[in-house]
């Protein structure tokens, strides 16, 4: 059986890769600031609760690392998704954000994805997928990003940090490592009028993370298998 674990799971695209996995049979280790109120985690909990390892973690917290591995104990993983992510101040402007706000954003969406992945390192299995969900607005070659900025400009320094640890386990490393760009989704982020479902979105990148495995693939790649440039 998979062990999957998914960082930012309460809702969203987190929670439909939560559902997606627990309907392939695998053992998901859902992680979430507060699992205990995510009515998703909750019913799914109800049908699948066996199979279901809800971590109740703030991804942001220096001691995540170290809670998150505890709590898996002699557990060792086959698929981790650090999903967990953030839009940032409502105003994208380098000119008035805050020191404040700009350090959570990049805390957020970059930092605290790549502590994770150092923190679980040990616990992958040869032949695993580690995924970071990044955007397509984080290709510094496409560089859609113009109406949001500081977003778009935390999802490039997720790539380059995943790049450049890449770079660091060079031979060493004997799993695949994808950003995902989910596509625009149907979320509280995406928002309705989004063109792409949480389902549809979830089916793709399962399939592709599930391709990737056994891989030792380093990619930027959407929901559809489309890579994109860095
Ligand atoms: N939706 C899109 O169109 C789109 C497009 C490109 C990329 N993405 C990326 O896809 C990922 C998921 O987005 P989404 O659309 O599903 O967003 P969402 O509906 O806003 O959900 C965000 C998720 O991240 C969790 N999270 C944020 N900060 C956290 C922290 N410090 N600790 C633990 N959990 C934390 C949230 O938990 P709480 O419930 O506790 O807040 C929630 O589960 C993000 O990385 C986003 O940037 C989304």
């Amino acid at each position: 059986m998979l062990d999957v674990l998914i960082a930012g799971a309460s809702r969203g695209i987190g929670l439909g890769l939560v559902r997606a996995w627990l309907e392939l049979g695998a053992r998901v280790h859902a992680v979430a600031r507060r699992p205990d109120a995510s009515a998703g985690l909750i019913e799914l909990a109800a049908l699948h609760g066996d199979r279901l390892q809800p971590i109740a973690c703030d991804l942001n917290d220096p001691a995540a690392g170290e809670r998150i591995l505890a709590a898996l104990g002699e557990t060792r993983l086959d698929r981790v998704l650090l999903n967990a992510g953030i839009y940032g101040p409502e105003a994208q402007d380098v000119v008035v954000v805050g020191e404040a706000e700009i350090g959570h954003l990049f805390l957020s969406n970059a930092v605290a994805p790549l502590r994770l992945a150092h923190a679980l390192r040990p616990l992958l299995k040869p032949n695993s997928v580690l995924a970071v969900t990044s955007s397509v607005m984080g290709s510094l070659q496409l560089s859609l990003g113009a109406g949001m900025p500081l977003y778009a400009a935390s999802k490039a320094a997720l790539n380059s940090l995943l790049l450049t640890w890449a770079a660091q386990l060079a031979e060493s490393r004997d799993f695949a490592l994808l950003a995902l760009h989910p596509g625009w989704v149907q979320t509280d982020m995406g928002g309705s009028t989004a063109p792409v479902t949480v389902t549809e979105s979830v089916a793709g990148l399962v399939a592709v993370v599930e391709a990737a495995a056994g891989s030792l693939d380093c990619r930027f790649v959407d929901y559809q298998g489309e890579t994109l440039p860095w």
